[in-house]
């Protein structure tokens, strides 16, 4: 019986710190944009958002990610940044690509090589735009 309480416990604690992962603003927070944000994240080109998620205040949007409307009233900026620039910090399974990491990519085109998907600054509009477009009533 005790054992069961302890492995509860232990699910509990293991969440708990799954939810706390985080990044703190990098340098280019100073400097985030907000228009360049919505640019960036309905850009299929450079970031495919649009594909997996429905964003507030953007006609388009897929479903196979959770629709991002409230996001600011569920996790913190920091949380935010974080999943956008590696969501395996949280979830090693995720399907959602690390945007700011080039940690374990492998076969990349040559040109490519060592280059994140976003750059900070647009890691920090992107935040920058979810932000503000959540904010709330
Ligand atoms: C291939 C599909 C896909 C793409 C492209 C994608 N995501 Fe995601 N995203 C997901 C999935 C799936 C989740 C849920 C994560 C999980 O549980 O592994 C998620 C979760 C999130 C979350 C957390 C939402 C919540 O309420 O928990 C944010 C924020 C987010 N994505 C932002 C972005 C941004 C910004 C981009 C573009 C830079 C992007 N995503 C591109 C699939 C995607």
């Amino acid at each position: 019986m005790k054992s069961k309480f302890v492995c509860v416990a232990l699910m509990l604690a293991a969440n708990a710190w799954a939810v706390d992962v985080s990044m703190p603003p990098t340098k280019s927070a100073a400097t985030a944009n907000v228009e360049r944000g919505r640019k960036l994240l309905i850009s299929r080109q450079e970031t495919g958002c649009v594909l997996c998620h429905r964003i507030p205040g953007m006609k388009e949007g897929g479903e196979m990610g959770p629709s991002l409307s409230g996001l600011s009233q569920r996790m913190s900026a920091d949380q935010i940044r974080q999943r956008i620039a590696d969501w395996r910090a949280v979830n090693p399974q995720t399907f959602m690509p690390a945007y700011f990491s080039t940690k374990g990519l492998h076969n990349v085109a040559k040109p490519q090589i060592g280059k994140t998907v976003l750059t900070e600054q647009g890691l920090e509009d992107i935040v920058a735009y979810l932000l503000d477009a959540t904010k709330g009533p």
